[in-house]
This record gives C-alpha cells, sequence and structure tokens, in this order.
C-alpha cells in the first residue's frame, strides 16, 4: 500500500473548487482582521464574521483533505480501471462485473474511467491512476497497439497493471503484471469449424468487424479469413467495421441491401451488431435464421433467447464476467504470490443443438 486515501480522479473538480474557497475565506479573515486594527467601533461585529469565516474555512479544509484511514479500519486497496467504453452489452455486463468484485465491502476502492471508445482518454486515464497513486491499474484496451510508453510510465512508478479482455501487442512483456480474457483467435475458428460442419456452399458472407486493431477484430476476422482459404465456395462478399455497435451493426446492413449484395451467411462480430443487422433484415422482410445464416459471438442473455426462437444460428461464447477474476489477480499479487501471466477463460458456442432454456437462465449475463 503506497498510501492511505485516494480522491476520485472525477472529484478533482470540486476539490479544486473546496480548495478557492478556502483560499477566499482565508484572504477574508485576514482583511477582517486588517479592518479591525483601523476601526475600532465595528470590533464585535467583525469578531462575530471572522468567528464564522474562520469556522468555515476550517470545514471546507476539512473537506479537501484527503481521507485518513482511521486507526484499526482496513485500509481499502485502490483498483483504477480504464474501461473501453459502453458500445455493447458486453461491455455493460463486464462493467457490472468489475463494480461488484472491488466493491467496498470487498475492500476496495474502484475507480472507473470510461474512455468511450477513444485510446487517447484510456492513456490519460492511466496517468490519472499513476498520479493518484492507486495500488493497482486494470486495462481494457481498446486496440492491441500504442501502449508502451504510458505502461513504461506505470512500470516506472512501480504500480503493477492487470490487462483483462482484450490483448495488446508489445515487445515488452515485463511492461504488464498479467492478462486475462478471451482467446479471440479460437473464438473466430471455433465459428467458421461450425460453418464448415453445418452450412453448405457456397457462402456469400457479408462480415461486420468490430473496432479495427482491437485483438476480438484481429481474432474473429483471422478465423474466417482461414476458413475462406480452406473453402473455394466460401465468397467474402461485404466486410466493413461497425464498432461492434448495434446502431452501426444496421447501419451496414442497409448499406448491403441498398447496394442489392447477394448474401446467404452474416458473420457479425459481436451481439449487438447482430441485433441491428436482424433489424434491416426484418424491415425488408428477410427471414433471419432462415433466409440468412446469422453467425455471432459473445452469447448474452437476448441473444441466445434469439438463438432458441431460431432467429440466430449460431453463438460463440465471449465471458465478460471478468471481476472476480481480476480480483483473484490482485489477491495474489497483494500477498506477493506471482500470478500465471496470461490466464485464458474457457468457452463454448451455443446453437440449436445444445441451449436450452435452462442454460439461458443459469448464465450470469
Ligand atoms: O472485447 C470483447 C468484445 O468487446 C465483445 O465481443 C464486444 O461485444 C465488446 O464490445
Amino acid at each position: 500500500m503506497r498510501q492511505n486515501y485516494k480522491f476520485h480522479f472525477t472529484d478533482g473538480k470540486v476539490t479544486g473548487r473546496i480548495f478557492h474557497l478556502t483560499s477566499y475565506f482565508k484572504r477574508l479573515t485576514s482583511s477582517i482582521i486588517r479592518l479591525t486594527s483601523k476601526n475600532l467601533r465595528l470590533t464585535s461585529n467583525i469578531t462575530l464574521l471572522t468567528s464564522y469565516s474562520l469556522l468555515l474555512t476550517f470545514l471546507l479544509s476539512s473537506c479537501a483533505s484527503p481521507q485518513k484511514a482511521v486507526p484499526g479500519e482496513k485500509e481499502l486497496i485502490v483498483v483504477g480501471f480504464s474501461q473501453v467504453g459502453s458500445e455493447s452489452d458486453w461491455r455493460n455486463a463486464n462493467t457490472v462485473s468489475m463494480e461488484e468484485a472491488f466493491s467496498t465491502e470487498n475492500g476496495y476502492r474502484l475507480i472507473l474511467d470510461d474512455a468511450q471508445q477513444k485510446q487517447e482518454r484510456q492513456i490519460t486515464a492511466i496517468r490519472n491512476f499513476i498520479n493518484q497513486g492507486v495500488d493497482y491499474i486494470v486495462l481494457a484496451p481498446i486496440t492491441m497497439e500504442g501502449w508502451d510508453t504510458v505502461l513504461t510510465e506505470a512500470k516506472t512508478a512501480g504500480i503493477p497493471v492487470i490487462i483483462v479482455d482484450r490483448m495488446i501487442d508489445t515487445d515488452d512483456p515485463d511492461l504488464f503484471t498479467c492478462w486475462v480474457g478471451s482467446d479471440t483467435h479460437r473464438e473466430g475458428s471455433t465459428a467458421a469449424e461450425w460453418m464448415e460442419k453445418n452450412l453448405t456452399g457456397p457462402l456469400n458472407i457479408v462480415h461486420l468487424q468490430g473496432n479495427i486493431g482491437s485483438s476480438p477484430q484481429v481474432g474473429r476476422t483471422e478465423g474466417l479469413d482461414e476458413g475462406l482459404e480452406r473453402n473455394a465456395d466460401w465468397n467474402l462478399v461485404f466486410r466493413a467495421s461497425g464498432d461492434f455497435v448495434q446502431a452501426k451493426g444496421q447501419e451496414l446492413m442497409e448499406e448491403v441491401l441498398r447496394k442489392g449484395i447477394d448474401f446467404n451467411v452474416i458473420y457479425a462480430e459481436n451481439d449487438n451488431m447482430a441485433y441491428g443487422a436482424i433489424d434491416a433484415l426484418k424491415a425488408h422482410d428477410i427471414v433471419p435464421g432462415k433466409d440468412v445464416t446469422i453467425i455471432s459471438f459473445d452469447a448474452a442473455h437476448d441473444a441466445l433467447k434469439l438463438v432458441l426462437a431460431g432467429e440466430l444460428n449460431l453463438d460463440v461464447e465471449c465471458n465478460p464476467l471478468h471481476g472476480p477474476r481480476v480480483r483473484a489477480l490482485i489477491e495474489q499479487l497483494h500477498s506477493g504470490k506471482t500470478p500465471e501471466k496470461f490466464t485464458y477463460v474457457d468457452e463454448v458456442y451455443f446453437d440449436a443443438s445444445n441451449l436450452t432454456e435452462h442454460i439461458i437462465s443459469s448464465r450470469g449475463y
């Protein structure tokens, strides 16, 4: 533990204002004292005012002071978490999982920063965490590239960095302590193998990609590309990024329909883009899951309902419930142990042959 108090950095503005107010009242107090010596008739009123000012100064100063740990009280472990954004149901489930795992009751103070899908915001958040002297930094990196400089800064500050969900690309593996997440290349291969087993060519594939340069986009695209290489009767008829966002998935699908592209498979790199594509198909009286085979990733609750309803043909799991996994890693580090450098989460897939209501209701997202 480097220090026994921390502020949520979004409190910074409030804290700054309190400091301004404090110094304002300090200046007011000293002006009043000067006036007192010049004008004795005002003394009693001024004394009263001075007392109020001093009291206010004291109260504001105590608000602005860092919270000291109460003696005997367990100190909270402070975790700064840089989250990608809130682009999908998966991401929201992931945020909730982290918030629950790093609760005050569990002995943590979580400083959560939503980067709104911008890498520069994630870099700023990490720098803020370093300035605040958090105990651990957790990063869900939006893209694979571009982390070396800021992670070197964290390393220099002696703050362990845990990478979660997505992978980074770096020549120096010492820039992060450990990683936990999905094997997204495996997810892509699972989908391509399922297509080989379950579909008869020729396949004309519309490919809706996640945000370009993120490890799930790269892994799932590689899985499909390998399938395309293996199967001469698979054709890629459209490929574009919908950034894992539902509205963008729908827009891309509308573009495909408007252009009159001939297709019989949609390979959507997450559930939200699949929902958007399904809405676009329905608006054109195309029956999802029957007229067109739909492949997706994540296996979120609503998507699995669509699998049961026959509107989605395959959903490859990408599990977002990383909170307890990251907490287990931090607990190991905190007790002086060295966790595994890489932890891959076991994941399955769901289609009409193996999914039941009971499975859906027993899942955590
Ligand atoms: O990194 C995990 C991916 O990011 C999920 O597949 C997607 O839904 C999310 O936005």
